[in-house]
């Protein structure tokens, strides 16, 4: 006999649309498991290679539009994921709601990995209004510098995973000192660069990969001038990071002062070029004159 039945209560397994996709479990059947999974424009998704040669997911796309490379997926596109699967990102370009479904028994999100850190960003955003939004940007710069160089999708992800967490150590940072307005004593500014181990250490227990190493060298400098560690032998991915925070910093307003152009910032990156990366700012420099529409402010 045939049956028909009728659910009301999907659950909800994330709620951190800005920071993790916003993932729904619509069914538990013995055969099949369907999610919903809403995505905010300007993110990006990231799928990682499955070893499962059991594992299948169907993605429909049920409204938005998704970016791979250079083409693009919308409403009624879909794609698949299997064990040949390769490392992508997916540049979500639209909001976006997807349509998954995976066999039974397959482990399909693992959202509670990621809500820790989602959790902490949330409590920053509440700590003060800049760090969550500078974090997006820096990311958002980082990808921009990552295309440009055509690296490798692991390095890609890598890189954008360290932009949007390089500051999540300021959760240990105190208020008042996060949000102090004017010049730290040299006391504050010393528990200020801690903020940098901190956020190396919380992620080194969520990425056991390079996350962590790149989010330690975000104020390294090539003169050997930054901290923690003083280096000059910075990865270029930490170079890349150091001049997407740099850059961000230089052309966001703050209550204290006026955020700088972009040209003003890229001049001024230019005559620190013993500590910063020359090639990569000239590159920085040639994405702003050809495509600043894609930097958010
Ligand atoms: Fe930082
Ligand atoms: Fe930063």
């Amino acid at each position: 006999m045939t049956q028909v039945q009728f659910h009301k209560n999907s659950k909800h397994i994330s709620r951190y649309p800005d920071i993790i996709p916003n993932i729904t479990k619509l069914s538990h059947s013995s055969k099949l498991q369907m999610h919903q999974i809403e995505l905010t424009k300007g993110n990006f998704l990231f799928i990682h290679p499955v070893k499962d040669p059991e594992f299948y997911e169907f993605l429909y796309i049920v409204e938005g539009k998704l970016g791979v490379g250079d083409q693009i997926y919308d409403k009624y596109d879909y794609y698949i994921v299997d064990k040949s699967q390769e490392e992508v990102i997916i540049d979500i370009l639209e909001d976006t709601i997807l349509l998954s479904s995976i066999p039974s028994g397959k482990k399909a999100y693992d959202t509670n990995r990621f809500k820790e850190l989602a959790e902490i960003m949330e409590a920053i955003q509440e700590k003060d209004h800049y760090t969550l939004n500078h974090c997006k940007r820096v990311k958002s710069i980082s990808k921009l510098i990552a295309d440009e160089l055509k690296l490798h999708p692991k390095d890609k992800m890598n890189l954008l995973k360290a932009a949007f967490f390089h500051d999540v150590g300021k959760i240990m940072v105190e208020d008042q000192i996060l949000n102090k307005v004017g010049k730290y004593t040299p006391d504050e500014y010393l528990l200020m660069k801690k903020h940098v181990t901190f956020s190396s250490e919380i992620l080194g227990s969520k990425y056991p990969g390079l996350v962590h190493e790149i989010v330690l060298e975000h104020h390294e400098r090539l003169d050997g001038s930054g901290y923690p560690n003083g280096i000059k032998d910075i990865s270029l991915l930490g170079r890349i990071l150091a001049i997407a925070d740099t850059f961000d910093a230089m052309t966001t307003d703050r209550v204290y002062k006026k955020g700088k152009t972009f040209s003003v910032a890229i001049e001024e990156l230019k005559s620190l070029s013993d500590q910063y990366d020359l090639d990569i700012i000239m590159l920085l420099e040639k994405i702003i004159q050809e495509k600043s529409e894609l930097l958010m402010k």
